[in-house]
């Protein structure tokens, strides 16, 4: 029943059904970005596939990117033999680390490409560690139920590490911190098992880091051309809507430029033009007049990037 396995997916962290096989609850990730949950007979039996993105979802305004999706995917073809290959995406605030994982992580699935897909949120120690121990539990592991977390996290690892199971697997680990990649040292799979590790942080000393470990590259990520940072705006919001204005490319151009192509703060206008109704002109009048605020007070982090 619907109900109760929405329970048992609460209170497990995995997803089950009666079928035996993959299927598809409600919000399908293929076409909304949210997790795809997959439910499964056997207790204890490993799923075929097992997809744990995220509950916040990928933008169904994402544009462009492309050339970035594919580096990672050439970073991931590449073998080391001594560590799974690993892409560590750094880069400003709102420049769009999350949201390239998450689409990449989206696509990589659909194609069949890493059955087994897990984000570790590693904003803290805390997290990073209950995130990476829920890994346990995805795949079954008999010694799932341990109080202990620290045998918990080995055997989450021992379970990645193992190569004679040549299983495909990506661990995304979302906004290393330096606190957090000090545990990550410890707790991340070593050995070229058939997994990846995508790696997002603010910071580039951290990338280093992990990039002075080996079997790592880095993919600085910074704001859009201004082609794509148009296209970003236009995909967020219609500009040629109801007639209100003469679509200006110029506008388009002049109003990403003065949010230096941050696509966060090219979001929030987009969001603030869908919500209000105003257009290209109105928005740029308010930008301009150092008025922002109003567009964006539901996020404090506006004014930092836009034009001075
Ligand atoms: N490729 C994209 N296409 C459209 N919108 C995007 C894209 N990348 C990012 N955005 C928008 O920018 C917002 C911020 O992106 P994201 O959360 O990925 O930034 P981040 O670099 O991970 O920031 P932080 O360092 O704070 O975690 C997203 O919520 C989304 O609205
Ligand atoms: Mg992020």
């Amino acid at each position: 029943m619907q109900t109760s396995s929405t329970q048992v997916e609460k209170e497990l962290g995995g997803h089950f059904d009666s079928h035996g096989g993959p299927q598809f609850l409600g919000n399908s990730f293929n076409t909304s970005g949210a997790p795809i949950h997959f439910n499964f007979n056997s207790d204890d039996k490993l799923p075929a596939k097992i997809c744990e993105l995220p509950d916040f979802i990928l933008s169904p305004y994402f544009t462009g990117r492309g050339d970035k999706l594919q580096k990672i995917d050439r970073v991931f073809s590449t073998s080391s033999g001594d560590l799974p290959p690993r892409c560590i995406i750094h880069g400003i605030p709102g420049v769009g680390k999350t949201q390239l994982a998450l689409q990449f992580a989206t696509l990589a699935f659909q194609r069949g490409q890493y059955p087994y897909m897990f984000w570790v949120s590693a904003v803290s120690v805390e997290k990073a560690t209950q995130d990476f121990c829920k890994i346990a539990d995805l795949v079954r592991l008999p010694g799932r139920y341990t109080l202990d977390q620290a045998s918990k996290l080995t055997m989450a690892r021992a379970w990645l590490e193992d190569s004679t199971a040549a299983r495909n697997w990506l661990v995304v680990l979302d906004n290393v911190s330096e606190e957090t990649a000090v545990i990550l040292r410890d707790i991340l799979p070593r050995g070229d098992c058939g997994g990846r590790l995508l790696m997002t942080t603010r910071t580039a000393t951290i990338a280093d880091v992990f990039t002075a470990s080996g079997a790592s590259s880095q993919l600085a990520l910074q704001s859009p051309g201004i082609g794509d940072a148009v296209a970003m705006l236009s995909a967020g919001v219609n500009l040629e809507r109801e007639g209100r204005e003469e679509v200006s490319h110029a506008d388009a151009e002049r109003l990403v430029q003065l949010v230096r192509k941050l696509p966060l703060a090219i979001d929030q206008a987009a969001s603030y033009m869908r919500e209000t109704g105003s257009g290209l002109q109105e928005v740029l009048d308010i930008y301009k007049s150092d008025k922002a605020p109003e567009a964006s007070k539901s996020n404090g982090k506006y004014l930092e990037f836009t034009a001075g």
